[in-house]
């Protein structure tokens, strides 16, 4: 099956076919993602009907897997393997989350603009994000192009950021929407880490502006001057040019590159629609600057 890559906006995401993901993958097919990804940022691979360990497999040809169960949030009755991270609505048994369940919460922080991962020490390098089912009112995933938001950025912004430092941590995300419910040894579990404010992506040798709702802070910077600079460059890198809207077809596989996009899921009706979508996540080489281990 030849492979096929069709850009879906002028800055971010292709879709590709000729790839069958509940198959070993070739190191031709291996490559021909890498290459897509360092193009495109994200790619949409449509009519993948795969199981959750076709899934696993496909992303281990992509790098060590990132853990996916909830880093911060105790989470003692998982519905999946805790290689995913489950982005569904449901709970154990399959039950839809009750309104006011921690667990919605929490997952609530999705709605703000996010890299995965990014409050860890080794972020997440791909998101593998499987529509087992999906909902028919909202509930697109939305990507932003960082690499183009950077190259839009004016050179004296340029120089100011080259050399930031920011601070992550799942509480900065939470406590923008309120949530503050944590128990003491998750608490302690979301020590802020660090990573640079700019990035240059090994694949593509492109600059990419770092953000994600999880920052909090600017090392050497008054916290609420951080956060108003912080929220300027998120207006400036969210605006509808450099945003790709994936409305959801059921088993459509999207690849997102972490280093280079935000991505976001925009509101459903979650207390009566099911929506189950599992995603796998790898890890970056290594830390993105020299911090303690967390
Ligand atoms: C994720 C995520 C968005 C969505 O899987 O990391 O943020 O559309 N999902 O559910
Ligand atoms: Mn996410």
């Amino acid at each position: 099956m030849a492979i096929e890559t069709r850009p879906l906006h002028p800055h971010v995401g292709a879709e590709m076919t000729g790839i069958d993901v509940r198959k070993p993958l070739t190191p031709a097919e291996v490559a021909a993602v890498d290459a897509g990804m360092d193009k495109h940022a994200v790619l949409v691979l449509p009519r993948q009907d795969i199981t959750d360990e076709q899934q696993i497999e496909f992303t281990r040809n992509f790098g060590p897997l990132q853990n996916g169960a909830n880093a911060t949030l105790r989470r003692p009755e998982l519905r999946l393997d805790p290689a995913f991270a489950d982005v569904s609505n449901l709970g154990k048994n399959g039950e839809k989350l009750a309104r006011d369940d921690r667990r919605r919460m929490a997952s609530l922080g999705n709605r703000l603009w996010h890299s995965d991962a990014s409050f860890r020490v080794i972020p997440a390098r791909y998101s593998i994000l499987s529509g087992r089912i999906v909902v028919t009112e909202g509930g697109n995933t939305e990507f932003a192009d960082m690499r183009a938001a950077y190259d839009a950025l004016d050179a004296r912004t340029k120089a100011e950021i080259e050399d930031l430092i920011c601070e992550h941590s799942q509480i900065f995300s939470r406590e923008q929407l309120g949530f503050t419910n944590y128990l003491p040894d998750e608490r302690a579990m979301m020590k802020p880490v660090r990573h640079p404010l700019v990035r240059t992506h090994p694949g593509s040798g492109r600059k990419s502006i770092f953000l994600s709702a999880h920052i909090g802070g600017i090392l050497g910077w008054p916290r609420p001057e951080a956060m108003a600079f912080i929220r300027d460059l998120m207006e400036h890198a969210t605006q509808q040019q450099f945003v790709y809207s994936h409305c959801w077809t059921r088993h459509d596989l999207v690849i997102w590159d972490n280093r280079t996009t935000m991505h976001r899921v925009r509101r459903y009706d979650d207390l009566n629609a099911v929506r189950d979508l599992r995603r796998t996540t790898t890890k970056c080489d290594g830390p993105t600057v020299a911090q303690e281990a967390a």
